[in-house]
């Protein structure tokens, strides 16, 4: 049939057409592919099952999330060298070959979140991604962290492993991390964390360890952790936490230690103590017990209050019985032997206090309580930290672009492959909020007010006259 175009504008079309063809080709067919700014093979949301065949070994970016696919076979992108982002997030992976990332020396970012079914990851999946700097592992429904998992991964900033079912820490997970600034393990069942879970993390700035089940924390367990500026505990299982190991948090400006069945006794006051000389912002730490303390915050107590054993003698919010047994199961230090000052205290009744006298002794130097003071205020009861509900303003106020490290050389149109024409805005829509939500980095937290008047506000309540 005769064109409507004249001859010209068909050839111009024509000449188009095959310069298009060149750029882009060869492109699988359910993908839209382009060589600026990167040389990109972006396949999102397009329902397919299995990793094109055909990826243009030139690719830089490979986007391949939203879709269905089950497996990525060793082969999949074993002959594009100069791959630097490849997301797989929101699939349905089951099986990661353990070779499938292998040779992708300059692999800089790797999404397989949102992939609930994937359950394990073969421990040497991710050797020799040396430049890896973003590794998202969230929603994968992770058991358990494999012998040597990231092992070598010595540039790696962000790493994101929240929401998932881990049931463990294990010993040195992390060792080789010593670039890490990000590690996120909320969300799973993590029932404590051992002496040796966060060894090598010596730039660490964030770990969010809330919403799991940690009943105790190792006296050395955040030894190495001195440059980390945010901590949050929140929503877990803690009766006690030792004042030990905080002292090595010299950076330490947020932490967050509410929605734990805090016991308010004498087994608490080394870590009192430490809450009055703490500079930065501390949630509140609502006792469980005493029954007598119930819901008041830890931090706001006066010395006095933190006297003799508590033990529960009915139904309380704490999971506690009473007794030698339960303070083992629960990781609290056997009860101090009642001194002359804790003879006055007053004891739950029909509970004798258990003997014993394993806390003291072991109080470091500077963690005894100050003296007679009732309830000195501190500088840490901002309003940020003292609302029970204020557990979550991190997660609000989110920037979805948040998982981003700012500035970073290969950051991807993440959440925006809107490059690709055929990307579909409801998908990105629903990824942006709920994952956003997620994986948001947690925005820094304005100081409420300068050191030196906070300082001279402590010396106040310390010096002032009785
Ligand atoms: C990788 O990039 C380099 C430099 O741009 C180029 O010479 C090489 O051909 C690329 N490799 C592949 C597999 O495309
Ligand atoms: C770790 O970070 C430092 C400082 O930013 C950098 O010089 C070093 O190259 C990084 N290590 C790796 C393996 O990327
Ligand atoms: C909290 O810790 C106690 C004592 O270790 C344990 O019995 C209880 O099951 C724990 N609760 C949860 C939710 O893990
Ligand atoms: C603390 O209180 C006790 C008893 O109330 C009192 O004997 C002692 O002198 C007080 N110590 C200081 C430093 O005020």
């Amino acid at each position: 049939p005769p064109s409507p175009l004249p001859t010209g504008s068909r050839l111009l079309a024509w000449v188009l057409w095959l310069q298009v063809w060149r750029v882009a080709a060869p492109c699988p067919g359910a993908c839209v592919c382009y060589n600026e700014p990167k040389v990109t093979t972006g396949c999102p949301q397009q329902g397919l099952q299995a990793v094109p065949a055909d990826i243009p070994v030139a690719s830089q970016r490979i986007f391949l999330h939203g879709n269905r696919i089950t497996h990525v076979p060793a082969t999949a992108f074993r002959a594009c060298r100069n791959l630097t982002i490849l997301w797989l997030h929101s699939n349905a992976l089951t099986h990661i070959d353990a070779t499938a990332f292998a040779g992708l020396a300059l692999l800089e970012q790797l999404d397989l979140s949102d992939n609930a079914q994937l359950r394990a990851v073969d421990p040497t999946t991710f050797r020799g991604l040396g430049r890896l700097h973003t590794l998202h592992l969230d929603r994968c429904g992770l058991q358990e962290l494999g012998p040597g998992l990231f092992r070598g991964l010595a540039a790696l900033q962000y790493l994101y492993l929240q929401d998932n079912g881990l049931q463990a820490l294990p010993d040195d997970a992390f060792r080789d991390l010593g670039n890490l600034t990000h590690l996120f393990l909320h969300g799973n069942h993590i029932p404590g964390v051992p002496e040796r879970a966060f060894r090598g993390l010596h730039s660490l700035d964030r770990l969010l360890l809330h919403q799991n089940r940690v009943a105790r924390v190792h006296p050395h367990a955040f030894r190495d952790l001195g440059r980390l500026m945010t901590l949050y505990l929140f929503a877990n299982n803690l009766s006690a936490l030792p004042a030990e190991a905080l002292a090595p948090l010299r950076a330490l400006q947020y932490l967050r230690l509410n929605d734990n069945p805090w016991v308010c006794d004498c087994r608490a006051r080394p870590l009192w103590a430490w809450l009055q000389q703490f500079r930065g912002s501390s949630s509140e730490l609502p006792c469980s017990l005493p029954r007598r303390l119930a819901g008041r915050d830890l931090k706001r107590l006066a010395a006095t209050d933190l006297e003799g054993c508590a033990t529960a003698t009915g139904p309380s919010r704490a999971i506690w019985t009473g007794g030698p047994a339960d303070e083992q199961l629960l990781g609290l230090p056997k009860c101090c032997q009642p001194d002359a000052a804790d003879k006055a205290s007053v004891l739950e009744a029909g509970s004798p206090a258990s003997a014993g006298n394993a806390l003291k002794g072991r109080v470091p130097p500077g963690d005894s309580p100050a003296g007679n003071t009732s309830g000195p205020r501190h500088i840490n009861d901002s309003p940020f930290g003292t609302l029970p509900g204020s557990a979550e303003p991190p997660l609000t106020g989110l920037r979805p672009q948040g998982s981003e490290p700012p500035g970073a050389p290969t950051v991807g149109p993440r959440r925006r492959p809107g490059r690709s024409h055929r990307s579909s805005a409801a998908g990105q829509r629903q990824r942006g909020s709920a994952l956003a939500m997620q994986r948001a980095q947690v925005p820094l937290l304005a100081r409420r007010q300068p050191r030196p008047l906070g300082l001279a506000l402590v010396l106040w309540t310390v010096l002032r006259p009785c």
